[in-house]
């Protein structure tokens, strides 16, 4: 297979050192949610062993009894230093940032700051589901802008959805996924500041959640959306949770922009209460000393992408792909297949291969897939095996 330059550290590719065998010990949902004749290629956790700096930094607080309350801006500041140097990014302002349970508590924190009950909040889809049940759980309403044929924001359909949440009055907010869930698409800066420009006329605060901020590969360029001309008053969610696999190690940061540090100290000091000390102490360590495992891991996902495409054209030549440039998801349009609204029901049941279903992903999402290609290169080919089984 081809290297991409990021694999230049001598790390091994993470995707290809854990055995099936050894990953079906997991008790994680994605292991535990299915039978053992189920293979599980749907929810967001990849089949890797964690890096070795994270693996030490948590241990060492094990051994030490360090468990107790988070404390101090360790996290801010490895993210920051992490954002100048990967994305170029020296705005990261450390007194405008707030540790957080996770993304999505950090979401809803940040949605509870500049709007109420009732008030409209703007998504994307197809959009990773929980945009919708926590956006609804806190009592908010979604007002979709989806997508174009592109998979990229369309700033006709953004303006009319921020002219219908507006339109009553009131407040509202955008809740923007960068990199997206479930297409991969990386916004451009030139994208974000024109979200910022339309975001400013229409009074729409923007909650930007860029948890796959990390996960962008090729050519393309992560863009911080704070770090866009007009963001000043935008609010936005980081985290190592996804690139480094820490799901289960709970923390996250909200950080917010100049014109919106006044919302951000707003939010109860309760809050911080949330997220777990081993956690900070993961998220800390990965983006201080994980890079080489990261870079390491990126050319492990970029070799998939081109086998997915490549099992795809060569097995199911009637699922349309459109390869995204970020995170470690793939989304297949599977509409030409005749496989009615939810094509992973018949993947499941005849293929005994578990995709996400489309359907929770929102306008757009009926008749797609979501296949998590974080895996080894063995996993994901036997799991298109499984697939183009399913219609046989
Ligand atoms: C876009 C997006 N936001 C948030 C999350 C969840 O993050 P957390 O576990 O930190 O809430 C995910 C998980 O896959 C995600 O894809």
């Amino acid at each position: 297979m081809t290297r991409t330059p990021q694999d230049r550290s001598g790390e091994p590719n993470p995707l290809r050192v854990l055995t099936l065998d050894r990953l079906r010990r997991r008790t994680s949902m994605k292991w535990r949610t299915y039978p053992e004749d189920v293979l599980p290629l749907w929810v967001a956790e990849m089949d890797v062993p964690l890096a070795e700096p994270v693996v030490r930094a948590v241990t060492d607080a094990l051994r030490l009894g360090d468990t107790g309350y988070p404390a101090g801006t360790a996290y801010a500041e490895a993210l920051a230093d992490f954002a100048g140097k990967r994305w170029g990014w020296s705005g990261l302002a450390v007194e405008r940032t707030a540790v957080v349970p996770d993304v999505m508590l950090g979401v809803v924190e940040m949605l509870k700051l500049v709007t109420g009950p009732g008030d409209p909040v703007v998504v994307n889809p197809p959009v990773y589901p929980p945009f919708y049940q926590f956006v609804e759980h806190l009592d908010r309403r979604v007002v979709e802008a989806p997508l174009g044929a592109d998979l990229r924001l369309d700033p006709e359909v953004l303006e009319d959805a921020f002219r219908r949440a507006t339109g009553a009055g009131g407040r509202a907010a955008y809740l923007l996924c960068s990199p997206h869930n479930p297409t991969g698409t990386v916004h451009t800066a030139t994208e974000l500041a024109a979200v910022a420009a339309l975001a400013e006329r229409y009074g729409v605060r923007v909650v930007a959640d860029e948890i796959h901020a990390p996960l962008v590969t090729g050519d393309a360029r992560f863009v911080p959306y704070l770090s866009v001309p007009g963001a000043e008053r935008g609010l936005a969610l980081m985290s190592a949770s996804k690139g480094w696999n820490l799901a289960g190690l709970k923390a996250a940061l909200a950080l917010a922009g100049p014109g919106a540090a006044a919302d951000l100290a707003r939010m109860p000091e309760e809050v911080g209460h949330g997220p777990s000390h081993l956690g900070v102490i993961a998220h800390t360590a990965a983006l201080r000393d994980g890079t080489a495992w990261l870079d390491a891991l990126l050319a492990g996902l970029a070799d998939n992408r081109r086998l997915l495409t490549g099992l795809l054209a060569e097995h199911l030549p009637g699922i349309a792909h459109l390869p995204g440039e970020a995170t470690y998801l793939a989304w297949l349009d599977c509409r030409a297949l005749g496989l009615g609204e939810d094509p992973a029901e018949v993947f499941l049941s005849r293929g005994r291969v578990a995709l996400s279903s489309g359907i929770p992903f929102g306008t757009g999402g009926a008749g797609h897939v979501r296949l998590n290609l974080a895996t080894s290169p063995e996993v994901l080919s036997e799991g298109v095996r499984r697939m183009a089984a399913a219609l046989r």
